[in-house]
């Protein structure tokens, strides 16, 4: 069963894309060519997966891990809803997640 993400980009735009269970958010982004840098590549070690998730759907999501959030501390324009995409491995549950990238630095 594919899995529904909904991402706004940097323009406003919206995305419907679709993921298999177990992929990250950052892959399917990244995926379908959307402009997420990605630099670490999913280790959790660069923040430039950075996107702020709709405050319904952040409710649902597993809390960050302590890596997770150390990146966050250092990242740009953080919000209460920011998370990283390599962070968040999708299933059935979180299907029709809607997130927005954040800018760019
Ligand atoms: S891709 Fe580097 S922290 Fe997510």
């Amino acid at each position: 069963m594919s899995i529904k993400v909904y991402v706004t980009d940097r323009e406003g735009v919206l995305h419907e894309l679709e993921a298999e269970p177990g992929w990250t958010l950052m892959e399917v982004i990244r995926e379908a060519g959307l402009p997420i840098e990605a630099a670490c590549g999913g280790c959790c070690a660069c923040a430039t997966c950075h996107v702020y998730v709709d405050l319904e759907w952040f409710a649902k999501l597993p809390e960050p891990s302590e890596d997770e959030n150390a990146m966050l501390d250092e990242a740009f324009e953080v919000r209460e809803t920011s998370r990283l995409a390599c962070q968040i491995r999708l299933g059935p549950s979180l299907s029709g997640i809607r997130v927005t990238l954040a800018p760019e630095f």
